[in-house]
């Protein structure tokens, strides 16, 4: 398959789960890659695995609430690879998980600041490259949790993640016009570092398959197959939209 064959494409969060199985996909699919996560040693893994595949991809650690790793990873992909027509906004934190009172202020900001700030660091940067090439996709990782669920500890994840639907829906608005279009991905629960986190046991993971339609929880690659669909141009006529792959989570009611 060669369906993002002389795209470029930054991907936040690559070192792990759905951000990992994007980057193995979307190299598969011919884009040259930029990918961002904290551990360096888990990005260079993911790194050899897609040139060991023949696919082409740099790394470059850091985090993404910081603005100038942003703007390294817009100049690493236009001095590597001659431009940007990609980003997947993908890295993100649950962060403590509890009730809102036992939720102290520090906390709280750095979730912010991982799942919102990032996203709007990430646009700034990524948008002007966009225009330069006349256009391209921004995808941003939300969540049905704080869409159409809530779930009780997750306050500030909700919070954080269901303001990217507002900043996908503002940007696609304002972008529209040069040929960019901007979405939300809501992934339901995916069997990842993080979904783990959440459902640590047997008996939780079961509870949380229980939730949904399907009755079981989604591969990271089911996640990443839904963004890749965002990027091509089989969704051309796609833009401000919040997404769902959720396995019914949000419909489901036994
Ligand atoms: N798993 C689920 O059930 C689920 C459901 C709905 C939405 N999501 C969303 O999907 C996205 C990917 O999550 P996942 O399930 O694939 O989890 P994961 O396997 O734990 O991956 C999280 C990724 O985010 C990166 N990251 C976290 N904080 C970062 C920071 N401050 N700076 C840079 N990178 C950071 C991590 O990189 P390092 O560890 O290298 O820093 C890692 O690559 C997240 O936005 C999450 O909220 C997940």
């Amino acid at each position: 398959m060669t369906g993002l064959s002389n795209r470029v494409a930054i991907i936040t969060g690559a070192s792990s789960g759905i951000g990992r199985a994007a980057a193995l996909l979307f190299a598969q699919e011919g884009a040259a890659l930029v990918l961002s996560g904290r551990n360096a040693e888990r990005l260079a893994e993911v790194v050899g695995a897609i040139r060991s595949a023949g696919g082409t991809a740099v790394a470059l650690s850091g985090d993404v609430a910081d603005a100038a790793h942003h703007q390294h990873l817009v100049e690493t992909a236009i001095a590597e690879f001659g431009g940007l027509d990609i980003a997947f906004n993908n890295a993100g934190t649950t962060g403590p998980v509890g009730p809102l009172p036992a939720l102290d202020l520090a906390a709280w900001n750095a979730v912010v600041a991982t799942n919102l700030t990032s996203a709007y660091l990430a646009a700034k940067y990524q948008l002007p490259a966009l225009q330069a090439r006349g256009g391209g996709s921004l995808v941003f990782t939300s969540t049905f949790v704080g869409y159409t669920a809530g779930f009780p500890g997750l306050a500030a994840y909700a919070a954080s993640k269901s303001g990217l639907i507002g900043l996908a829906q503002v940007l696609a608005s304002e972008y529209g016009r040069n040929g960019i279009r901007v979405n939300a991905l809501l992934p339901g629960a995916t069997d990842t570092p993080m979904g783990r986190q959440i459902s640590d046991t047997p008996e939780a993971l079961d509870f949380v398959a229980g939730l949904n339609a399907l009755k079981r929880i989604a591969a990271p690659e089911e996640i990443a197959e839904a963004a890749l669909y965002l990027y091509s141009p089989s969704s051309s006529f796609v833009t401000g939209t919040a997404m769902l792959v959720d396995g019914g989570v949000s419909i489901n009611r036994v």
